[in-house]
């Protein structure tokens, strides 16, 4: 008799847990989760104020599909769906297995022999993918927490200063997110281009990393970008309309996702406050570095059955003169353009007849900006008076110049992938940023350069002022 009141209370007492606790706390969780990860354009979040969410050690469920490929053919053969309870403890344990352990990155930034070979065994055991980017953005205030950019240094100087930055990626948002958290001011804007032919999981990554701030966004027209066509100029312009929107960023600068800052932020102001509102633009007027080949003759866009894909052609047709009697300059698809320009982009009849003229033209991103900011006749925003200056958006270490620096890493189409031999090099570089960096074998370098740049923001260097006004 004891006994059966004995189980009769025990069973009680869990149908009243089940019900009073187990079922509510698990529909609520589920329902964040999927909230968080459906995410169809319906701007779902999650709110802090949601109250079992607004203490950070809820642990929530994560649901991430992953699309399995065809090594061969890239085609997809099956999804695979992973269900996991994400806790802050979880977070931080992923994240922190991303980091290569016991690197001395002061050394190999000193280019310490014994540093750079020491590093040479030591390996990450999990580099990040856009699948883990996109399972740890499902709740954005751990995301920040644990990714550090609840901490991120900002001085009232780089507040008074917002700068708007372009992304252009078709893959890797891992990488994005890297170079992201480098840059990542709230006062600044970034504009994320994904490429439209790129896969779902690369849009989704995306889109939840910039659904993460209110600062971040996606661009409001993507383009199907082919390499060298107009389509690739196009994106860029998308996300310069979308900034124009924001009111107060005083310079813009257009970024490949491959590449990562050399300067902090604060540095980044000060540079551009001592180039005092002009822009930095690449110019080449020697003729054989002029590709003439590129704009002779008209280029077009030949589009497959499916009218979606297509590939640059060249024509027989002669391409007309520049309009407004303008030279051709050329120059790097990268820049630094001050607000005056980018407004006189989208505002001035010259500048739409050189963006109609570039349609004819092979990498036209590598002549509009150039030829704008080298006709001094046009009088063009930002623009220079005199010669050609120097570049200094991006330092490349490109392996063809006569006497170019030994590339550390590894040469890939002349362009040296930066490795950790290469740091010490890009310490003392002039520019804002590098290029290039390839997630999975510039890995020690990215975490060092990351690592030395942090530092940086605790004792801001005076930048020397002069050299930067007359040099750039
Ligand atoms: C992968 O693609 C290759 C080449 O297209 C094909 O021969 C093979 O059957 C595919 N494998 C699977 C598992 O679909
Ligand atoms: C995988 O999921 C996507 C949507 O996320 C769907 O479009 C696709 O058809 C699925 N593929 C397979 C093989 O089930
Ligand atoms: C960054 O600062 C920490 C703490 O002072 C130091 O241990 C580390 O070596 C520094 N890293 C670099 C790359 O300078
Ligand atoms: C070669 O390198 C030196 C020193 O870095 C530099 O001053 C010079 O302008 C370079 N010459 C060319 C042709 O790039």
């Amino acid at each position: 008799m004891r006994r059966k009141l004995q189980l009769a209370v025990i069973l009680l007492l869990l149908f009243l847990y089940i019900v009073l606790y187990y079922i509510p706390y698990k529909r609520t969780m589920e329902k964040t989760a999927s909230a968080s990860l459906g995410r169809v354009g319906d701007g779902a979040r999650i709110s802090s104020s949601t109250p079992i969410l607004s203490s950070l050690s809820s642990p929530i469920i994560v649901v991430v599909t992953k699309s399995i490929q065809n090594r061969s053919d890239n085609k997809p053969i099956y999804n695979q769906t992973v269900k996991q309870t994400l806790d802050l403890m979880t977070l931080q344990r992923e994240f922190d297995s991303f980091k290569i352990p016991d690197i001395n990155c002061e050394g190999i930034i000193k280019g310490d022999p014994e540093a750079l070979a020491d590093s040479d065994q030591k390996r990450a055991n999990v580099v990040p993918d856009d699948y883990t980017l996109i399972k740890h953005t499902a709740n954005c205030d751990y995301f920040r927490k644990i990714y550090g950019y609840d901490e991120i240094i900002n001085t009232d100087e780089e507040i008074n200063f917002p700068i708007a930055f372009n992304i252009l990626l078709y893959k890797e948002v891992a990488q994005v997110e890297i170079l992201l958290r480098a840059i990542y001011r709230p006062q600044n804007y970034y504009c994320l281009h994904v490429d439209g032919f790129s896969p779902d999981h690369v849009h989704k990554a995306a889109k939840s990393l910039a659904d993460c701030f209110d600062n971040v966004f996606i661009v409001s027209k993507t383009e199907n970008v082919v390499y060298k066509s107009f389509q690739r100029l196009q994106a860029d312009l998308n996300c310069m309309a979308d900034h124009l929107a924001k009111p107060d960023w005083k310079y813009l600068i257009n970024l490949p996702s491959q590449e990562l800052p050399i300067k902090t932020n604060l540095e980044i102001v000060r540079i551009l406050t001592a180039i005092n509102d002009r822009n930095s633009i690449e110019c080449i007027t020697e003729l054989k570095h002029m590709l003439s080949g590129r704009f002779l003759l008209k280029y077009k866009n030949k589009y497959y059955a499916d009218g979606v894909h297509y590939s640059v052609v060249l024509t027989d047709d002669k391409n007309p003169p520049l309009p407004h009697g303008m030279k051709p300059v050329k120059g790097s698809a990268y820049g630094v353009f001050t607000r005056r320009f980018v407004n006189y982009i989208f505002n001035n009849q010259v500048a739409k007849d050189l963006l109609e003229w570039c349609r004819g033209v092979l990498s036209p991103d590598e002549y509009y900006w150039s030829t704008l900011n080298h006709n001094p006749h046009l009088q063009v925003p930002g623009s220079y008076e005199g010669s050609c200056k120097g570049v200094l958006s991006t330092y490349v270490n490109w392996q063809v110049t006569s006497n170019y620096t030994k590339c550390k890493g590894r040469v890939l189409r002349y362009i040296c992938i930066f490795g950790p031999g290469d740091l010490q090099t890009l310490v003392s570089r002039k520019e804002l940023f590098a290029n290039k960096f390839i997630l999975a074998y510039s890995y020690k370098a990215i975490q060092c350069l990351s690592e030395w740049l942090r530092n940086q923001t605790f004792s801001p260097q005076r930048i020397d002022e002069q050299f930067y006004e007359s040099t750039f």
